[in-house]
């Protein structure tokens, strides 16, 4: 081989290391951030990133740019291994015109998305950009476009994962925003549609890109964000945590992990966690950690609508989703944000064959005009749809409220759940005693003269009645009331059993659900 052509090779393929230099990649150190290729390094199995197009070029020949031609255009693309599974990443370099997408590097990160199509894989993104790449206009908008389209397709098939390492900015968003998980990285991370300059004009009101776009607003605020890490490495490694729970695709099942962790291991302490008095709070995640396997539980979504609690952890080695409800935080009541958030994790497991164990205490839907003008209907029936249509094995354990429809919604028997149990101190019922009360004896607390003594007598009456498990158990809507300390036994049965259920829905093109 000529030595000349051998040189070549070198020199391009160390032109693309170099990306834009190493002032600007100081630069990227001095803001706490990682460069495109360290990121890569730390997220994928040692030794095991195979680049694709380290010699992709921009066709720009305006405002100078042919004068700037930097090897691989700004963006490292290819594939991997995490945990020795395959994963396509591409990643995009700030040093190199600021991470900008050109037409070029568009085409770089959709020859990775067909690929893990085609490969069934997962597609991790690592953004860092200011966005469309000014020099070249419309092309850089139609490379969007193909990855949003890419983002669409790819929805439900492969796990896609986005990172926001820096920013995020204009129509940009909106391909994080498809894909299943976004993860920030605190003060070095933003996303927003507008920027606070737009803001300020339009709008008139003042605001910082933290405050209108950081990590914490997306996490905490607008619900964007499913992950808050603390730098690029906790980021990174947050990732590689996410994977091990999940399939490569839609066909597959996650991966199952050896596990010291007994299955018919009993706990005394869930006797007495759920308290007598059924209006004091307690947290529903000391009880998901006493069931999962070593305790271990990958929240997801920690810091919005926290009055519902998902997540994954592992059951007798297997992955499940876990959706509870929170008595610590609104009394668990359901409201917009929490069953949105319910629902696409409900959706999330059932596109990726992972099974959901519900944990229920629910007094109702959250009342107030706020959530009836700002359209609960609509919102709560999503958490409906998501429960009615998934077709995973499905496990519900109410552990103190069922009430009303959100007793429905929560992953009741109606709605094709397959194993249904409740604690003693289950209370399933249309309301609580009082509202009961007060409605159905109406005309009699009005014409007594001591209405005080027959509310009271009528309270419990109602109370006795129907708050408690019996009645359902009686229907055959729970199959059966179970001791607390049982739960992790009885759960991983349920999960044996249905290791190979099979359930469809009726042919369609897609549903319609109430978005
Ligand atoms: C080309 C860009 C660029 C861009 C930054 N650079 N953004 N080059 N196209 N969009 C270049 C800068 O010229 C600079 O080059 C280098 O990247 C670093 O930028 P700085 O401004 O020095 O960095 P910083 O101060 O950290 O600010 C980062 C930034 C800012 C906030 C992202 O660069 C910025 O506002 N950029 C423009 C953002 C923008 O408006 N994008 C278009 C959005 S609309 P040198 O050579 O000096 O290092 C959009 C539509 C998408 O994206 C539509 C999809 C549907």
């Amino acid at each position: 081989m000529a030595t000349n052509r051998l040189e070549e090779v070198r020199r391009r393929h160390a032109a693309a290391e170099a990306g834009g230099g190493e002032e600007r990649r100081k630069r990227q150190h001095e803001e706490g951030k990682l460069s495109a290729r360290e990121r890569i390094e730390l997220l994928l199995d040692e030794g095991s990133f195979e680049e694709l197009d380290k010699l992709v070029r921009h066709r720009c020949r305006d405002f100078g740019m042919e004068e700037q031609i930097i090897e691989g255009d700004g963006f490292v693309t290819g594939h991997g291994l995490i945990h020795g599974r395959l994963v396509h990443v591409f990643a995009q370099d700030f040093t190199v015109f600021g991470g900008s997408l050109s037409e070029a590097n568009a085409r770089k990160i959709c020859k990775v998305m067909d690929l893990a199509m085609k490969n069934g894989a997962p597609i991790i993104g690592l953004n860092d950009s200011g966005g469309a790449r000014i020099q070249e206009g419309v092309l850089s908008l139609g490379g969007y476009a193909d990855i949003f389209l890419r983002n669409t397709l790819s929805s439900g098939v492969i796990p896609q994962i986005s990172a926001i390492l820096g920013p995020c900015a204009g129509g940009a968003v909106y391909s994080p925003a498809i894909t299943d998980f976004t993860l920030m990285v605190d003060r070095t991370s933003y996303m927003f549609v507008t920027g606070p300059d737009v803001i300020k004009t339009v709008t008139h009101e003042d605001v910082s890109k933290e405050k209108l776009g950081g990590a914490m607003t997306h996490n905490s605020t607008s619900g964007v964000a499913q992950f808050i890490a603390a730098d690029d490495a906790d980021c990174l490694r947050m990732i590689r945590k996410l994977l091990d729970y999940l399939p490569q695709n839609n066909r597959d099942f996650p991966p199952r992990k050896p596990c010291d962790d007994p299955g018919d291991r009993m706990d005394a302490e869930l006797d007495s966690i759920v308290p007598e008095t059924s209006n004091v709070p307690y947290d529903i995640k000391d009880i998901i950690h006493k069931v999962v396997d070593d305790s271990d539980f990958l929240e997801v979504h920690e810091h919005w609508a926290k009055n519902i609690v998902v997540g994954f952890a592992r059951m007798d080695g297997r992955s499940v989703g876990i959706v509870a409800n929170q008595p610590a935080h609104l009394a668990g009541c359901l409201d917009i944000n929490s069953s949105a958030k319910g629902a696409r994790f409900v959706r999330f497991c059932d596109a990726f064959n992972i099974p959901i164990l519900t944990l229920e205490d629910v007094p109702g839907f959250l009342p107030g005009t706020d959530q009836e003008f700002g359209g609960i209907i609509r919102h709560g029936a999503k958490l409906l749809y998501a429960y009615a249509e998934a077709t995973v094995p499905k496990i519900t354990v109410i552990t103190r409220k069922a009430y009303g429809g959100a007793y429905c919604v929560m992953g009741s028997k109606h709605l094709r759940c397959d194993i249904n149990l409740a604690y003693p101190t289950a209370e399933i019922a249309v309301m609580g005693a009082e509202g009961a009360a007060n409605i159905i004896y109406r005309r009699e607390l009005a014409a007594t003269g001591d209405r005080e003594r027959v509310l009271a007598e009528k309270i419990a009456e109602y109370r006795d009645r129907f708050a408690n498990p019996f009645v359902a158990a009686e229907h055959g809507f729970i199959d059966d009331v179970i001791e607390p300390r049982e739960t992790r036994p009885r759960v991983i049965k349920a999960l044996r059993m249905l290791e190979n259920k099979v359930d469809t829905m009726p042919r369609k093109k897609h549903g319609n659900i109430p978005l």
